[in-house]
């Protein structure tokens, strides 16, 4: 019988490029994709039942609270929720149905302060709401799962069609309306291609090694992260529009949530991510902005 795997969060950005690509069925897994209105999963019976009446094999959750300035005020307790409590819901789940739980995370674990990057097992130290709440959610499912648990961080996502919120897709639309613009020029990222992540996911699942409890799966960045500012003007020149890019400190855009300064995560496994030029292509080019 085919292995089931479940993927919730499936309207998201990172849900959907799993429905896009589909390379979990290419492999015969049958898949299930749940959104907010099939499974809640801050509902634990729910959930329960939910795990009842399906033969789970694999979790990729994908679900996740995500506005990262709303989650340091209006909206903290809706982040701690989902992002901590609610992920241990599904995690308390998967132990009780022996199924392996794959948890998407974030590089804002990190405090940024390694300007060489961070490995897999390096000590966390968010930095703001969302980053603690994703982090203690981490700590809940390695705890909770043991080793059917695994966290696969990743940074700066872009993907899925061209009305999701992400920064390729914005400097696509500002170019449209604004003479010049100011991009922030201090905070070094991997960008990642949402294809390239779940190209990455598909491979981990496959191979059925799981030999780390932590994979770091960004796009290959050989400079130890790019800024926004460099993204952009790569944006521009691959998409041949010419508007005026002028870099920034991070002081001139005041955030509520303070981000790292470096996030770059380095990925000791042996499932290596493409080149970050290469997934920028490869996204412009499914968006049908470059041939
Ligand atoms: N985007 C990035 O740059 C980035 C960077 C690093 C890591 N990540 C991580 O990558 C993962 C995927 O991110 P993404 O960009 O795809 O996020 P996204 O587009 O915001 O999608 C998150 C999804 O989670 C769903 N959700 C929220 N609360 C839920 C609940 N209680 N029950 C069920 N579903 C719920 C949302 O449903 P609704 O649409 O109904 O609200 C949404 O579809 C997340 O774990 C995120 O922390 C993202």
């Amino acid at each position: 019988m085919n292995k089931t795997i479940l993927i919730t969060g499936s309207n998201g950005m990172l849900g959907t490029t799993f429905r896009q690509h589909q390379l979990l069925e290419d492999r015969w897994y049958k898949v299930i994709y749940t959104n907010r209105n099939m499974l809640d999963i801050t509902n634990l019976s729910e959930c329960h039942s939910f795990f009842a009446s399906n033969h789970i094999h694999t979790i990729i959750n994908c679900a996740a609270y995500t506005n990262v300035e709303k989650a340091e005020d209006e909206e903290k307790i809706p982040n701690y929720q989902v992002n901590t409590l609610w992920s241990t819901n599904l995690a308390l789940c998967a132990a009780q149905h022996n199924i392996r739980l794959i948890h998407i995370s974030t590089d804002y674990v990190f405090d940024g302060s390694r300007i060489d990057g961070n490995n897999e097992n390096d000590t966390c130290w968010p930095l703001n709401h969302y980053g603690l709440a994703k982090w203690l959610g981490e700590e809940n499912i390695l705890r909770i799962c043991g080793n059917h648990g695994t966290i696969v961080r990743t940074s700066w996502l872009y993907g899925g069609w061209k009305e999701f919120k992400n920064f390729v897709n914005t400097m696509l639309l500002l170019w449209q309306t604004k003479p010049e613009l100011r991009v922030i020029d201090d905070q070094r990222w991997a960008p990642t291609y949402t294809g390239d992540l779940v190209h990455a996911i598909t491979e981990l699942i496959q191979r059925n090694t799981f030999d780390q409890p932590t994979y770091h799966f960004c796009n290959h960045t050989p400079e130890w992260g790019i800024t926004w500012y460099d993204f952009a003007q790569q944006i521009f020149l691959l998409t041949q529009n010419s508007i005026p890019v002028h870099p920034i400190p991070s002081s001139d855009y005041p955030t509520k949530a303070i981000r790292p300064r470096h996030s770059h995560l380095i990925n000791n496994s042996n499932i290596i991510l493409p080149d970050r030029k290469n997934g920028l292509q490869t996204y412009l080019t499914s968006l049908q902005v470059i041939t």
